[in-house]
């Protein structure tokens, strides 16, 4: 196999490191959130892999054959037949990015004080249930971040089938099945507990929704993994996989490899028209939701190459290289390391550092003094607090994620990631946690300002 990404490039975007002094100022005049770093002042920006990856040249050249029209574009059709080509499901609409598709479905499928249950939901995601008045609840298997398993992105199934039979099926709006896990490390969700997890909600009569932004890295994680898959090519597994639910809410900002867009997909009419009664306020009309022709034009071919298996072979190695460059230097990381990032361990990387006051956080600043890389927390920050008590809530994890994007940076960016994230570590004990001096109450970590305790 040769070793070299499988493209060229063909456009290039410079990118500077500024000087020490200047990236502590800036993280000063930031309030010490990244969110608020303009991106020249970043070096290599890991803040997410969202929206940031690099287009095809044919996916530019298929943006001048964007149909504009308000309602039936032809864009529309050549989108749709390609959704459906990969999962099955005939009813799909375009939203302006994940979150659209997010707040169309749960406003119309959660009645107040419902239970939404996920192997792990993302920010937006539980944001979105509470806002629709439900209660999410992860059910995620418990593992411990160093040791090896396959697929830690699994849903507890045991978990799942002793939920609903104390709270009742009745008081359960949907399963969301999140794949990859992202909230858990970006970890891959094997077919068979996709199945088992879809078997159990059938025997109750329940709905099954994907959360798909990064599916064909977890397509991939499974044809590398799970037995009897080393020979099927993504989009089989991806159709298969599809078949274990009704329906899917994606950000087309990962693996449909645009910069922005999202979808929902359903196998029936009557979700459809529930949802798409929804998204017409919300988002616009059913053919558009949000969009311009061209980004559906975009979003149409991305998606097909993201299930290329020489493409994805690379992606993923990509952010496998850098999980190895750190844990071979000792640096505590989530391991195996998932799809579409590597995970740091900050509870274990800053001991020192109390929970609530937010280790993950704290190291991104600290990479970002380091080498002017931008990451973002995962953990008790990202969690917010219980909306019942307004008490912090402790996550499972304190995690720095670096998220790669995609066809974006070399394996020499890698490197230089790397030497920022080492460098911290072995000055670790004198990195100091955060406390807030703004907090708003939704998706607080956005948004928020801190200072250093
Ligand atoms: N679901 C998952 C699993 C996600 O990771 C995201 C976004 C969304 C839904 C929402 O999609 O951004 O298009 O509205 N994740 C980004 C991230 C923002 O950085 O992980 P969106």
């Amino acid at each position: 196999m040769p070793k070299g990404e499988p493209f060229k490039i063909k456009m290039v975007e410079p990118i500077r490191l500024i000087p020490r002094e200047e990236r502590e100022a800036a993280l000063k005049a930031a309030h010490y959130n990244p969110f608020f770093l303009r991106s020249s002042d970043v070096y290599i920006d890991l803040l997410t892999d969202s929206g940031t990856g690099a287009m095809s040249q044919f996916q530019w050249s298929a943006m001048m054959l964007g149909d504009e029209s308000y309602a039936g574009a032809s864009s529309y059709y050549k989108l749709k037949e390609t959704v459906t080509d990969i999962t099955g499901y005939e009813y799909v609409i375009p939203t302006h990015q994940g979150r659209g598709a997010e707040k169309s479905a749960f406003s119309q499928l959660i009645r107040p004080g419902m239970y939404v249950l996920s192997n792990m939901f993302f920010d937006t995601t539980r944001g979105h249930v509470q806002l629709a008045g439900g209660r999410p609840v992860d059910l995620l298997m418990d593992y411990p971040t160093d040791e090896f398993h396959p697929f830690k992105g699994n849903m507890d199934t045991a978990k799942l089938e002793r939920f609903i039979a104390e709270h009742g099926a009745e008081n359960i709006a949907c399963i969301v099945m999140t794949v990859t896990n992202n909230s858990a490390g970006g970890q891959p969700v094997s077919m068979a507990n996709i199945r088992e997890t879809y078997q159990i909600a059938k025997k109750h009569g329940l709905l099954v929704l994907f959360d798909v932004a990064r599916y064909a890295e977890n397509c991939h994680f499974i044809r590398m993994r799970e037995e009897g898959y080393a020979d099927k090519a993504p989009i089989d597994i991806a159709r298969e996989m599809f078949s274990y639910g009704d329906g899917l809410m994606m950000s087309a900002k990962k693996d449909a490899l645009v910069n922005i867009g999202g979808l929902l997909a359903f196998r029936d009419e009557d979700l459809f028209t529930r949802v798409g009664a929804a998204v017409v306020p919300f988002e616009g009309f059913l053919t558009y939701g949000g969009l311009a022709g061209r980004d559906l034009e975009a979003m149409a071919v991305g998606l097909r190459e993201a299930l290329d298996p020489d493409y994805l072979a690379y992606r993923v190695g990509q952010v496998q290289y850098l999980g190895e460059l750190l844990r071979s230097a000792g640096v505590p990381i989530q391991w195996p390391v998932g799809g579409h990032a590597v995970f740091i361990d900050a509870a274990k990387f800053l001991p020192h550092i109390p929970w609530d006051q937010f280790p993950g956080h704290a190291l991104t600043l600290a990479l970002y003094i380091e080498g002017g890389v931008r990451a973002v927390e995962v953990g008790s920050l990202m969690l917010g607090r219980d909306p019942e008590t307004g008490e912090n809530v402790r996550s499972p994890f304190e995690f720095t994620r670096l998220a790669i994007p995609r066809r974006v940076y070399t394996n020499q960016h890698m490197e230089d990631v790397a030497e920022a994230v080492i460098n911290a570590y072995k000055r670790r004990e004198e990195i100091r946690g955060v406390r807030f001096t703004k907090e708003p109450k939704v998706l607080r970590h956005f948004t928020a300002h801190f200072d250093l305790v």
